[in-house]
């Protein structure tokens, strides 16, 4: 049986930097190419053997629920059309998992978003997943079903990390530690979007968690930090100092999608990968 049956999407943002794109529609249903966001992250989440998608929505996320749920008008009127096959990827996705939702009221943070998430959730270790942060291995496994393997080696909590440049990394949660090897990484400070000077090193966590289950009563005990927020950097740093939090350098590439630069690059990329596709196929 699989070890992570659920995956968390934290997805209540205003997606500000979208501006006007994003007042009456939510920045995880923004499309690359012709899928959006939060599609992108939940056919990940299935590729690593996850079959329950818990979401954490706010006001204006309705086309969120919409979205992974049969449009039966739609689906009648494009039956036995040219059109009909489009819709065969989110339908298959849709058979092959159950979406739960829960709303949090307030923005307070990622950490309070997570923990909203604790009804969702129970009492088992779990992954999350920000939509904002696209990624795709073109050499072979996606981000989530790399780091469950090491999870099922550490059973501890374990993070995705990238080396950023320069004065980037104040934009970041920052891990420091010890290396295990190449790509592992022991825990055993983080900070949350310190500046440049301060920055522990240039790890930056990007938008992966796979987190055990006593991280609700870490996320409790945090306090308030950077920006006013309940950071899941800080529960994170409480777990890694009371027992062990593993960083894990990644394979594949990882874009941005919570600026525009990085939606971009994702739609270049993304567009030239399918033209590549279409080559093949004809
Ligand atoms: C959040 C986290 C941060 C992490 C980042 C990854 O920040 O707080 O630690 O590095 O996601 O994308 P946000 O981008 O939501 O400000």
């Amino acid at each position: 049986m699989a070890s992570i049956k659920k995956c968390l999407f934290p997805a209540a943002g205003y997606g500000t930097r979208f501006l006007p794109a994003t007042k009456a529609m939510p920045k995880e249903m923004l499309p690359i190419l012709t899928k959006p966001l939060i599609q992108y992250g939940v056919e990940e989440a299935v590729e690593a053997g996850i079959d329950t998608m818990a979401i954490i929505t706010g006001r204006g996320k309705r086309a969120i629920e919409d979205h992974f749920d049969i449009s039966y008008e739609l689906e009648h009127q494009i039956k036995g059309s040219s059109k009909e096959h489009l819709l065969d990827d989110i339908r298959n996705l849709i058979e092959q998992c159950t979406f739960t939702y829960t709303r949090q009221k307030e923005m307070k943070g990622l950490g309070d978003a997570i923990l909203k998430g604790k009804v969702l959730i129970g009492n088992e270790p779990f992954a999350v997943i920000l939509a904002d942060d696209l990624c795709h291995n073109p050499k072979g496994t996606g981000v989530l079903s790399q780091m469950i393997k090491i999870y099922e080696k550490y059973r501890c909590s374990v993070v995705a990390v990238q080396e950023v440049d320069g004065e980037e990394i104040s934009k970041y949660g920052v891990v420091s530690g010890r290396n295990i090897d190449d790509t592992l990484i022991m825990v055993d400070d983080m900070v949350e979007k310190p500046a440049y000077e301060e920055a522990p090193s240039n790890l930056a966590i990007i938008g992966r968690y796979i987190l055990t289950p006593d991280i609700f009563q870490k996320i409790e005990e945090t306090e308030e930090g950077k920006g006013g927020e309940i950071q899941i950097t800080d529960a994170l740093r409480s777990q890694a100092k009371d027992g062990m939090v593993i960083a894990y350098k990644f394979e594949g590439k990882r874009f941005d999608c919570g600026n525009v630069d990085g939606f971009v690059e994702a739609t270049n990329y993304f567009y030239q990968k399918r033209k590549e596709e279409d080559l093949l196929e004809d």
